[in-house]
């Protein structure tokens, strides 16, 4: 059997696929990126190209196009497809909640159809620990019950059952279904990272751009959770150590099976904790206020990472010093991000 080198990376261009670009590259394999850019900058290849020295393969495109995305897994000779392509927004998502069900579900039903049209059975899929709900229990295993508060969560887990049925149909389908965490930090080189348009969403990069001067002060949601200081607890993770976890799953694509599992450092870190960490790596103040709780927050969420060391092999490295160092080195080395 031809073993595993070419792979598709749909949202290759964004925050996560770039990294895992990266890693992919350094172990040796051939990425080919295929991305619509709808939230990505064209300037992650340019910063692609000055790592490596070497211009890389990207498809612009959408993952809706069945015959794009046919003709350029048959032209690559691509033997597995690694897909992070979709929306994030959780609060855009409730808003928007076609435009969530279009791209994220419809667009990997026709992916998976274009995979299956030319014959490759072999899926990594970027789900979140979202699908885990409000936790009933801590550190959250893959076997915890799925549920979902959000649309953009409802589209993880509709996703998650249809890799699930794929597989109970035509058990020739490997299937990873990896769940992050949350995914933070940049490249050491500090050439890539996480670029959010508009005002972030996610407690990291507001906390960075409050650093950088940005933004006035950082809210605080809430510090009256059952959490130790009272805010809320939440499962880090440096975001090389998340790509080098598509790479460690890589290797379990040799054999058909259909597996989630979680990529988390199995640490819950509150936020008053990880501004700490930041004013410390940085040497910068991040001014704060508390205000009321965000709607639909929980109080604590962190992995059981034990499938993950015994599956892949695979641990999360990086410390939170790590992730708030490697945060502060890409925001002041691009204050505005790619632009
Ligand atoms: P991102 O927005 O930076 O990357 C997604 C990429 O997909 C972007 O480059 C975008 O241009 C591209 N894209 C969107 N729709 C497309 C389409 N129809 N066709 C082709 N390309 C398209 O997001 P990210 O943080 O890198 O997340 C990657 C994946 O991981 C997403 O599926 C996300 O839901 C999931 N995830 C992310 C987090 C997180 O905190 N970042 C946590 C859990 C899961
Ligand atoms: C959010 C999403 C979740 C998604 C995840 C991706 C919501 C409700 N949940 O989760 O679906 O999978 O991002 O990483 O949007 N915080 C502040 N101030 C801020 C921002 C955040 O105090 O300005 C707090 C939050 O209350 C939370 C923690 O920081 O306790 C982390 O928040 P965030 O980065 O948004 O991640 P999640 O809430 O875990």
């Amino acid at each position: 059997m031809r073993s595993i080198k070419n792979i598709l990376v749909t949202g290759g261009a964004g925050y996560i696929g770039s990294h895992t670009y990266v890693e992919l590259k350094e172990a040796g394999y051939t990425p080919i990126i295929l991305d619509n850019f709808s939230n990505a900058s064209r300037g992650v290849i340019d910063r692609l190209n000055t790592l490596f020295q070497d211009k890389p393969m990207v498809i612009e495109g959408d993952i809706r196009d069945t015959s794009l995305v046919e003709k350029t897994l048959v032209e690559h000779q691509c033997d597995a497809v690694i897909h992070f392509a979709g929306f994030k927004a959780v609060g855009e998502s409730m808003a928007k909640p076609l435009k969530y069900f279009e791209v994220n579900v419809g667009g990997s039903e026709r992916l998976l159809s274009a995979m299956k049209n030319v014959g490759l059975r072999k899926i990594i899929f970027s789900s979140s620990a979202t699908v885990y709900g409000d936790p009933q229990e801590l550190p959250i295993p893959e076997a915890h019950p799925l549920t979902s508060a959000s649309v953009y969560g409802q589209t993880k887990l509709m996703v998650e059952e249809m890799l699930r049925a794929v597989y109970a149909a035509d058990r020739e389908w490997s299937i990873c279904i990896l769940r992050y965490f949350n995914p933070v930090g940049a490249h050491l080189s500090g050439l890539i990272g996480e670029d959010p348009t508009g005002v972030p969403n996610n407690l990291m990069p507001f906390i960075s751009q409050t650093a950088i001067g940005r933004r006035e002060k950082l809210s605080v949601f809430g510090n009256d959770y059952d959490t130790p200081d009272g805010t809320g607890v939440r499962d880090y993770i440096h975001v090389v150590d998340l790509a080098k976890g598509h790479v460690a799953a890589l290797d379990l694509m040799a054999t058909p099976h259909c597996t989630p599992i979680n990529l988390g450092t199995g640490n819950g870190i509150s936020v008053i904790e990880m501004i700490n960490a930041f004013e410390a790596a940085s040497g910068k103040k991040v001014p704060y206020e508390i205000v009321d709780r965000r709607p639909g927050d929980i109080a604590a969420c962190y992995a059981d990472a034990t499938r993950a060391r015994e599956l892949m092999d695979w641990n999360a490295e990086r410390s939170i010093h790590d992730m708030c160092i490697d945060t502060w080195r890409w925001q002041s080395q691009n204050p505005d991000g790619y632009n």
